[in-house]
């Protein structure tokens, strides 16, 4: 049944009472129905464990072959992140200047963003993501990844939800183009950037689009 490699462990966990666990199910309902990307951070410090728990998080996530493709450079240092923030907003005044595409700017202008970028030197900590396309094996060979995108993305939606719930605001930055975060952040050329994701505290007069999420009815079809 299983191919010659395959080594299994005893995976019994310990069921929860059914009651238990719609309780659980509810609260996380609520508690994830509260999330908000946040684009004005407060400078506020924040425990450096409380991000390092969530990118353990997030490490846990399925992959496709178990290859966990992905790496997570955390970004603390000012002077780095101010750097970052140079080069996202000259590639964001390009974009917002045109590169976007009507069809693309107009998606955005509900949301009220635009090519400043505060968040990326006043939250406290920045996480890029990376995704590898492919696996360099000691020798300098490359291997295929399979099912990077997906995988990472996962990863980076269990990143999200560890943050949340350990009581912090994020936001999913996709500068366009990224290839500035790997030569600021010196990654190797099997890697390329995911998004950057700044960490921190809301600021104290942050506001958030006033957006309608879909409910229930409108995601789930029932066979
Ligand atoms: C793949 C992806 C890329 C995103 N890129 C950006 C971005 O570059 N800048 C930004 O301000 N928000 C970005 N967002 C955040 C979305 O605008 C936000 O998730 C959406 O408006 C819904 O708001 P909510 O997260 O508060 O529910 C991105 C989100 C995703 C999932």
């Amino acid at each position: 049944m299983h191919g010659r490699d395959y080594a299994g462990v005893p995976y019994r966990p310990a069921r929860m009472p059914v009651e238990q666990s719609l309780a659980t199910a509810a609260r996380l309902r609520e508690q994830m129905w509260q999330r908000r990307t946040v684009r004005a951070f407060s400078t506020d410090p924040v425990p450096e464990q409380l991000v390092l728990d969530a990118i353990s998080v997030a490490s846990t996530a399925p992959s496709g072959a178990h290859q966990q493709p992905w790496t997570f450079v955390l970004v603390s240092d000012p002077q780095v992140r101010a750097h970052i923030r140079e080069a996202a907003e000259a590639e964001e005044h390009e974009a917002y200047a045109g590169r976007l595409g009507e069809q693309w700017l107009s998606a955005l202008r509900p949301l009220g963003t635009d090519e400043h970028k505060p968040h990326l030197t006043d939250a406290p900590h920045l996480v890029v993501v990376f995704e590898q396309r492919y696996f360099l094996g000691p020798d300098g060979s490359s291997h295929k990844h399979y099912y990077v995108n997906e995988s990472v993305g996962i990863a980076v939606g269990m990143l999200l939800t560890a943050l949340h719930l350990s009581g912090l605001a994020a936001l999913t930055h996709t500068p366009s183009p990224m290839r500035f975060l790997s030569e600021v952040l010196n990654r190797p050329h099997n890697e390329k950037a995911f998004a950057v994701i700044p960490i921190g505290y809301p600021a104290p007069d942050a506001e958030v689009p006033d957006l309608v999420r879909k409910s229930l009815d409108q995601v789930l079809v029932r066979v």
